[in-house]
């Protein structure tokens, strides 16, 4: 997942600036927003199979052990994460990784992946991967929304945060394998990119143990510009000491990071006891104010996500309702109209933005770097240019719950 606002989006977010003084200035304003309640029914293709899973139990299911380093954009570390003030971006760019789940909520998870095999996917930046599992386990929901979860994440941000309003992005879950024997290449579990959602919390749910591959690598460069710069100057032999390695330590653990800030990849997977897993919950600022930087281009165009469709519309339209919210219960009178003029106007602005996206109107950026193209992602010629690499390491539903059912680990041959 990746991209950058488009500029309409960046003037969107500065109107109103300097006018609003009887409210306060837009780029200080905080109202929090409550998460988004789930859609009223169930996307076609998706099954709710809640039934088959145990009620989520943050003492069972939950063994939270706070991060004590934090990296910050610049790099440097620190112990906590310095607090944000009005709606100014988080200066995190990822936590150490830090124990989330019990050995039983690992298990659970395990068995909710292994019921919905069915969803397994590919695109032309990720071989295998699941999306949706909000629709099918009410187990999922409960741990992306959990208030002891959020706690930690938000004390990581510097600002409170909340679930991402796409349900679609609640338990997006990666699955690294080993290329098959016969391919050339290597295929990253996933390319240089940035994420599409402000923050991700990644969570190990594979033994790592003997793991040689599936690390995550940032580039280390403040912005988005320099990383792919970086990438795209080396053609793709970015040197050890410009970019960090950043452990996951193992089962159970996860780390938080702000995926939309930093140029990250993630490693082919060369030697394993089994495939990688890597559940990742997204996140996004609770103040319904913060530049909403949700890129909806890589939901429905690269990831062919047509649920993507009401749920971006619903987002939007629930960061408006909220907004207005904000408005109507804290506005104080004033003898000039001009203030409620820009409010409002910001408000429309947003929503006219939304409009645009929904009716192809109007274009956001995305970026990501295909490795095994070996260029920035093009629309005209990813398609065909990518395909035989990407192929090589796709793996079958069957493939990988085989895998992921066997009693013993399996030793994928390298
Ligand atoms: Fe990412």
């Amino acid at each position: 997942m990746s991209g950058v606002l488009s500029v309409s989006e960046l003037e969107i977010a500065n109107a109103g600036k300097g006018v609003f003084s009887a409210f306060g200035d837009v780029a200080d304003l905080e109202f929090e927003s409550g998460i988004i309640p789930m859609p009223m029914s169930i996307p076609e293709r998706f099954q709710d199979k809640s039934w088959m899973e145990p009620e989520f139990d943050p003492a069972i299911h939950l063994a939270i052990e706070r991060p004590k380093k934090m990296t910050l954009l610049d790099f440097s570390e620190v112990d906590k994460t310095p607090e944000v003030e009005g709606n100014d971006k988080s200066c995190l760019a990822y936590t150490q990784a830090f124990r989330l789940l019990s050995d039983e909520g690992v298990r659970v998870l395990r068995e909710i992946l292994a019921r919905n095999m069915d969803l397994v996917r590919s695109s032309e930046r990720i071989p295998s991967y699941i999306r949706g599992l909000a629709h099918t386990s009410k187990f999922i929901r409960d741990l992306n929304e959990c208030p002891l979860v959020l706690d930690v994440l938000s004390e990581c941000a510097g600002y409170r945060v909340i679930p991402h309003y796409l349900p679609m992005n609640y338990a997006h879950t990666n699955f690294g394998m080993l290329p098959k024997s016969h391919d050339v290449k290597s295929v990253p579990v996933d390319q240089w990119h940035v994420d599409s959602v402000p923050f991700v919390l990644i969570i190990i749910l594979s033994d790592m143990t003997d793991m040689i591959g599936g690390e995550l690598q940032c580039i280390k460069r403040v912005g988005r510009e320099a990383g792919f710069k970086l990438i795209e100057e080396t053609k793709n032999e970015v040197s050890d000491s410009e970019m960090l390695t950043v452990s996951y330590q193992k089962q159970g653990y996860c780390l938080f990071m702000q995926g939309s800030e930093i140029v990250h990849h993630v490693t082919a997977v060369k030697k394993a006891v089994e495939p990688r897993i890597t559940m990742v919950n997204s996140y996004m600022p609770a103040n319904c104010f913060a530049d909403d930087r949700t890129v909806y281009k890589t939901f429905l165009e690269l990831g062919k996500e047509k649920e993507s469709i009401l749920e971006f519309a619903r987002g939007r339209a629930w960061r408006a309702k909220t907004q207005l919210e904000a408005f109507a219960t804290r506005a104080p009178y004033s003898d000039d109209p001009r203030p409620y003029v820009a409010f409002l106007t910001r408000v429309l602005s947003e929503l006219s933005m939304t409009v645009d996206l929904l009716a192809a109107k109007a274009d956001q950026d995305f970026d990501y770097f295909h490795e095994v193209a070996g260029d920035k992602y093009n629309e005209t010629k990813s398609a065909e240019s990518t395909k035989a690499g990407v192929d090589a390491s796709r793996r079958s539903e069957e493939e990988i719950t085989s895998l992921m059912k066997s009693e013993k680990p399996v030793l994928i041959k390298s």
